[in-house]
């Protein structure tokens, strides 16, 4: 008799709850918040916020993933006229993005706004906000960039910005700031903005890093990058209420008496003299910074101590004048270091290539990155950063990636993430024999695969052709997933004084043409897949080693059909892989074919590892014959993925 199986029926029931509940599923107190802000404040009326419609809907309200609170509310130019109502803006408590730029907002900033503890950003400029500068904004302690220019602040800029630990940029120009700077000094500081407003004073030593136009606009300001301040009055331009010194310039221009003159060119000539005998002091402190044989740095096998600064080897050479401030960054905010910090860290040689010495720099903040010092960069500024543009875009967990640049004259600087693994051919061919664990088979395998995606994103989404695939350029994360480095730099050597790459890597046109190509690449990259293979490196003429051309030496041991001949003795304590192996090395002998319109494109060349026909995958059947402890875990390498850290701006 029933209609509903009562299992049927609490089915029906749930799902209308559900459904009730998803249709309903907006944060209702935000809601009132913003209601309530947009009925009391007057604005032109191009905000059509509907009440019957979920605020996660309306124009300029971002919730978050599961809409329990509004994550950002923008409402730039949207015509708001007047005071912030209190308690409205003020209760959005989970709110981390915060826009009104270019609206006409005046008066000041609302107590309540204090509420907005996970604030990140806060764009208040253009508006016409005034009073004093707003304390309640140094109480989000989240905050990563503030900004209030263009807006009629006034008052000191208070020592308490400092309480703003996470604040990367700070945008105060165009107000009516006045007195004297405070030491600002959060760690993270890299955009600071201060000009068009009265202030005076000297700039404090943590600022001094900005650049000129961080501070014009202000007459009274002085030292770091304006000009310096006279070390005998506090302010170069007096104001007319100050005692002595003014008054006396002053009545002496109706009439100058003897006296006055004498006193007057008594001061001078004492003012000069001590200015001087500073200035030569200065000079002289210089000159002893300097040492005389700036220390050249070494051999691969001069490591610099950390520790005590007289050991730091200088990333420079200590030679050169380096431009201020000139470190160019790429997807901001992931360091925050500048020139100055990078001069000062303490550098240990990683390597001398064909391009250039890479270091390793550790920064006194702790932090460790790779610096490239280019040489024999052939192009102009513009060039270099345009190129410099499109690798600072290329993102991939198999890239690693470019940080920061710098160029000067004299310096051509690359900043890149440190990959404390080391490289591929470290692993392949260091101390081999000596006791070390040998790369076992799944981790080759795990290799040839992820240095093939990287790239493949290369090629395919940077349109950037590597031109310089080789074991050493190969980094590894702990897990043994690969990362390119090095890439994308030819273009940035003409065709002239392209650098010599390793010959064993070279494609065979490329001798000729000088020219590399995806091409050339692909035939790299299978140098590489030979290389893991047959645990031998490719003829490294730069290092007058007796090498062979793996291609042609392979060739030649297959021709004959002594195939298993080539493979790495270390790997032939794997049983079971002698397939997968041969599997590879036709993928490889692919990629080397002397023909480049012969090689398979890097796409093809994933996808054939991906669908190469992985052999039994239950434990201990590849384990080591003689020691089951080391090699293989016998798991085929499952691809976590892998989410870099989210960005912190939204
Ligand atoms: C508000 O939204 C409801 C439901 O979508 C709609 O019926 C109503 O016309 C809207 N009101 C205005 C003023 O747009
Ligand atoms: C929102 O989702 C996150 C995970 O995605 C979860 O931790 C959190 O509890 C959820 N919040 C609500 C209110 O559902
Ligand atoms: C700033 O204040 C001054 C005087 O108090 C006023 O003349 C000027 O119009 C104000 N600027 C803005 C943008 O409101
Ligand atoms: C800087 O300006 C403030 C007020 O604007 C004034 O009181 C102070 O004397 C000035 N300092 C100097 C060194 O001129
Ligand atoms: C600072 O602001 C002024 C005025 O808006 C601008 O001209 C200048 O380029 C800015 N400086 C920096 C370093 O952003």
């Amino acid at each position: 008799m029933a209609l509903f199986s009562i299992p049927g029926f609490v089915f029906l029931f749930v799902s209308f709850l559900l459904l009730g509940w998803r249709v309903d599923s907006e944060p209702t107190q935000d809601k009132q918040a913003l209601l309530s802000f947009i009925s009391q404040i007057p604005h032109e009326n191009r905000l059509q916020w509907n009440s019957s419609v979920s605020v996660c809907n309306w124009v300029g309200v971002e919730c978050d993933s599961n809409q329990s609170y509004v994550y950002s509310l923008r409402l730039p130019g949207v015509g708001l006229v007047g005071q912030i109502p209190a308690n409205t803006i003020g209760r959005l408590t989970q709110l981390r993005v915060l826009s009104l730029r270019s609206n006409r907002l005046s008066g000041g900033i609302p107590s309540d706004f204090s509420n907005l503890k996970l604030l990140r950003s806060l764009y208040l400029q253009n508006n016409r906000f005034s009073g004093d500068f707003p304390v309640t904004v140094t109480r989000m302690t989240r905050l990563s960039r503030l900004e209030l220019s263009l807006n009629n602040f006034t008052g000191k800029i208070p020592f308490s910005v400092n309480d703003l630990t996470h604040l990367t940029g700070l945008f105060l120009q165009d107000n009516g700031f006045s007195g004297n700077l405070p030491s600002i000094n959060p760690v993270g500081l890299v955009d600071f903005n201060v000009s068009n407003n009265n202030l005076n004073g000297s700039i404090p030593k943590t600022l001094e890093k900005f650049p000129k136009s961080s501070f014009v606009g202000n007459i009274n300001l002085c030292g770091g990058p304006l000009s310096p301040c006279s070390p005998f009055f506090p302010s170069p331009a007096p104001s007319p209420s100050s005692n002595f010194p003014t008054n006396l310039v002053r009545k002496s221009s109706k009439k100058l008496s003897t006296a006055a003159i004498i006193a007057i060119s008594v001061g001078s000539a004492i003012i000069i003299f001590l200015l001087l005998l500073f200035l030569l002091l200065c000079l002289r402190k210089r000159h002893r910074r300097q040492p005389a044989n700036p220390p050249k740095p070494a051999d691969r096998s001069v490591v610099a101590e950390t520790g005590t600064s007289s050991s730091k080897d200088d990333i420079t050479g200590g030679s050169v004048e380096l431009e201020r401030n000139k470190l160019v960054f790429f997807n901001g905010g992931v360091y925050s270091f500048d020139l100055e910090d990078l001069l000062r860290a303490s550098a240990e040689v990683l390597g001398k290539g064909s391009s250039g010495t890479s270091y390793k720099a550790v920064l006194e903040e702790g932090t460790t990155v790779v610096v490239k010092r280019l040489k024999d960069v052939s192009v102009t500024k513009k060039e270099f950063e345009m190129q410099m543009e499109v690798l600072g875009k290329i993102k991939h967990e198999n890239v690693v990636p470019l940080r920061a640049f710098y160029y000067s004259k004299d310096e051509k600087l690359l900043v890149y993430d440190f990959m404390a693994a080391g490289s591929l051919s470290a692993l392949l061919h260091g101390s081999r024999g000596s006791g070390r664990t040998p790369l076992d088979w799944d981790n080759r395998m795990k290799i040839a695969l992820s240095a093939g995606r990287g790239l493949a994103h290369l090629h395919v989404s940077g349109k950037v052709v590597h031109g310089n695939i080789k074991s050493s350029n190969i980094l590894l994360r702990p897990d043994h997933d690969a990362c390119l480095s090095d890439f994308g730099l030819n273009p940035i050597f003409g065709a002239s004084t392209q650098p010599n790459r390793v010959a064993g890597y070279r494609a065979p046109e490329v001798v000729e043409t000088r020219k590399v190509t995806f091409k050339s690449d692909v035939y790299s990259f299978g140098v590489l897949l030979l290389e893991l293979l047959t645990g031998k490196a490719p003829n490294q003429a730069s290092l007058g080693e007796e090498g062979i051309d793996l291609p042609r030496w392979v060739q030649s041991v297959v021709r004959e059909e002594w195939t298993a001949e080539v493979f790495d003795v270390e790997l032939m304590r794997y049983h079971n892989i002698e397939e997968e192996m041969v599997q590879l090395l036709q993928i490889a002998m692919a990629c080397v074919s002397t023909v480049p319109d012969q090689r398979p494109a890097i796409q093809e060349v994933v996808r054939m590892m991906e669908d190469m026909n992985r052999g039994d995958t239950d434990d201990g059947i590849r384990q080591s014959s003689d020691d089951p402890s080391k090699g293989s875990d016998g798991h085929t390498p499952s691809r976590e993925s892998r989410t870099p850290p989210a960005a912190v701006t939204p």
